[in-house]
């Protein structure tokens, strides 16, 4: 059995007092380890202060993008080791956003994936298909892409320390979430990825989240499927208590 990871995505969100905030809120109400594995990402500039809020709790904290250098003129950028300074564990890679609106390659997220683990970083490790892609039945052909691509060269030990985020770019922010059935699908031809394309012996354990307008009313259906291991959430991620109730729906 996966231990379900259920992770906010704050995006641009939340100044340090919020952010910090919604921490307290989370460690006072999570305070033992669970059925769950939490994640929260904040922006940069709260990582620092969440990581101090959450130290001796069991929620982690991740960040939602790195650069693949260790050091050096990348004016803007942020390290994976500086990462590991500031508290995180876990790093979003290939947000569709990043790919979309930022320019970000299967190429230059292949460099990341392996600056992260390299670090020690576990990389939640996002792929999906556009709203044109899926209606050209080409959905399955990307996502294959997309992970061989990403996870070139890859070891089976490190892929051990990745979790897949399953995101449709359709559905995020969209308030359009992917049928159960239709999450189903995908993440089952994820899985199957893994284990033919990686040759992963230990795909069933694989953890593959589902991302996109997920809500305290949809969760229960989405984690009902047998190959959907939990949820990268925005909006409904940034509200304490839809955060809190998509966390207790989740725990079986
Ligand atoms: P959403 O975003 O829940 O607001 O659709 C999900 C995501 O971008 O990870």
């Amino acid at each position: 059995m996966i231990k379900p990871v259920i992770a906010a995505n704050w995006k641009m969100h939340k100044t340090i007092p919020e952010a910090v905030a919604f921490a307290k809120r989370l460690k006072e109400k999570f305070s033992e380890p669970g059925d769950v594995d939490i994640v929260i990402a904040p922006p940069f500039t709260a990582l620092r202060s969440v990581m101090e809020v959450l130290k001796g709790s069991p929620i982690h904290i991740s960040a939602q993008n790195m650069h693949w250098e260790g050091k050096g003129a990348y004016t803007g950028e942020i390290s994976a080791a500086m990462l590991v300074d500031a508290g995180c564990e876990f790093v979003i890679i290939g947000h569709s956003e990043r790919r979309a609106l930022f320019g970000e390659t299967d190429g230059m997220l292949n460099k990341k994936m392996h600056a992260a683990l390299k670090s020690g970083l576990k990389p939640i490790f996002c792929i999906g298909e556009t709203l044109e892609e899926r209606e050209s039945g080409t959905t399955f052909e990307i996502i294959q892409e997309q992970i061989k691509e990403g996870l070139n060269n890859i070891t089976p030990n490190d892929i051990s320390q990745i979790a897949f985020a399953y995101e449709p770019v359709w559905a995020i922010g969209t308030g359009k979430t992917a049928t159960p059935l239709q999450a189903q699908e995908v993440h089952r031809f994820i899985r199957e990825t893994i284990a033919d394309d990686l040759e992963y012996a230990h795909a069933s354990e694989t953890v593959i989240i589902y991302g996109g307008s997920v809500n305290p009313e949809n969760t229960g259906s989405l984690m009902d499927q047998p190959d959907i291991n939990g949820a990268l959430v925005g909006g409904a991620g940034l509200d304490f208590e839809s955060f809190a109730g998509i966390i207790r729906i989740s725990e079986r």
